[in-house]
């Protein structure tokens, strides 16, 4: 689907893995570099994390090659993606495998690290087949570091804490009061969360430095990302784009529209919405996209056809949300609840007369207020819902109406 490709060049995605001989015929052994080196080759390529906060990589492995935690570090490598719409982790994983395993390996080295954690979603099982495969392939040295954790199901599953309660404890609740991961973390040692994404793109810039890296891409962050499309287009799927290209190319690559989309979701069920016509030129990439009032997030873009209900789509969002949180503050317990009570109210046409009003304060008042960033997100999907959707949320409240006709939209929540 995508124009050029790094991350997905090779063998076709038709669902089978990229065996290690092609993938080192094609890439070559993972160089030996340096640590002060890699680390500042991921500063000058300025790539961000992919796995949805969109922080500095580079900073992230200095924090720990420099920092003050106790003990040898680890590192895990994050493949939860339990965003229900967003495929892009599962399909990386499921077909390079070995891109991952070399950055998580990459990373190990540069931090002195001497285990690997390669949390993969256990519901996604192409991708956790692809992976023990591959694991299996690798020389004995680096299967001594490697392991395989199948990560339980849950949105919440794959937020860095969570991540690592789970790797020590098997459960996979955010901790509440969350330690500095890069001090504290898999077995009370430094430990390093990363996307599979990131660590992938990682292993690129490995091989070919930063200046490579930041040949792709228009705007002011580089690289190429894996977005997730969705939505009245041709193909759905996965896609490798530049960052920056705009929404309309994107939909071009993905074979055009089937039907007439209103608005879009992007960033995924944390992210942002926005009427088509505001998103259709905004570049997808961090920046940009900061500077429209939207996220970049894990690069969901979901369109949302016009014969489709926002607000019951995004009531239904908030619905799992709501559901997926580890109910261990306030925010998530009674706010996100609450938020799901009156926002499903409203779509079913059963609207109390203040549930407008007490959305749009309840989205205020549970933001920065939890241990982890859930209820953030959950309140920013809402709060732009009820802002792009605004003449739906009130025609369903006031006169039991629904201005799309009522279409209940599906999709796998
Ligand atoms: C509720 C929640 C769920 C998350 N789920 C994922 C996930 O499935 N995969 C992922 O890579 N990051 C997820 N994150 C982000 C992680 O906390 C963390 O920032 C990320 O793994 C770091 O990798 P990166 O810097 O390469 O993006 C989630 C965050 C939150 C708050
Ligand atoms: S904010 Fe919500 S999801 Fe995050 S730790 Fe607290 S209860 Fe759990």
């Amino acid at each position: 689907m995508s124009p050029t490709e790094r991350l997905l060049a090779g063998p076709p995605l038709d669902g089978r893995a990229e065996p290690l001989a092609s993938h080192r015929a094609r890439l070559g052994e993972l160089p030996v570099v340096p640590a002060a080196e890699m680390i500042a080759a991921l500063e000058a390529a300025g790539m961000l994390g992919r796995g949805g906060a969109g922080f500095p990589v580079g900073r992230k492995w200095r924090a720990i090659a420099e920092g003050s935690g106790r003990g040898t570090p680890v590192v895990v490598a994050n493949g939860a993606e339990g965003e229900p719409e967003s495929a892009k982790d599962r399909v990386l994983m499921a077909h390079r495998p070995h891109l991952v395993i070399d950055g998580a390996l990459l990373a190990a080295r540069t931090l002195g690290a001497d285990r690997v954690e390669l949390y993969v979603g256990r519901e996604h099982s192409a991708a956790v087949q692809a992976v023990r495969a591959a694991v299996e392939e690798r020389p004995a040295a680096d299967r001594a570091l490697l392991h395989l954790v199948e990560a339980p199901l849950g949105y919440v599953a794959g937020e860095a804490t969570a991540v690592v309660h789970y790797v020590n404890a098997k459960d996979a609740r955010p901790l509440a009061t969350p330690p500095r991961m890069s001090e504290r973390g898999v077995r009370n040692r430094p430990t390093l969360v990363q996307n599979v994404e990131s660590l992938a793109q990682a292993a690129l810039i490995a091989r070919n430095g930063p200046d490579w890296f930041r040949e792709r891409g228009r705007g002011a962050d580089r690289g190429t990302a894996l977005v997730t499309i969705a939505g009245p287009v041709r193909h759905e799927g996965v896609a490798e784009i530049d960052l920056g290209t705009p929404l309309a190319e994107l939909v071009e690559f993905a074979g055009g529209l089937t039907g007439t989309p209103q608005a879009v979701l992007i960033g995924g069920y944390f992210g942002t919405w926005a009427r088509i016509e505001d998103a259709w030129d905004v570049p997808l990439e961090p920046e940009s996209l900061k500077a429209a009032g939207l996220a970049f997030g894990c690069g969901l873009v979901r369109l949302l056809d016009a014969r489709a209900c926002g607000v019951d789509y995004s009531a239904r969002i908030m619905g799992f949300l709501a559901a997926g949180s580890a109910m261990q503050c306030g925010p998530c317990k009674y706010g996100l609840a609450d938020l799901a009570g009156a926002s499903g109210r409203v779509a079913a046409f059963g609207a109390k007369a203040t549930d407008l009003i007490d959305i749009d304060r309840w989205t205020g008042l549970v933001t920065g207020r939890g241990a982890c960033r859930h209820p953030d997100g959950a309140a920013q999907q809402m709060g732009t819902a009820m802002a792009v959707f605004e003449d739906d949320f009130a025609s369903h409240a006031a006169r039991g109406r629904c201005l799309a006709g009522g279409t209940r939209t599906g999709g796998r929540r």
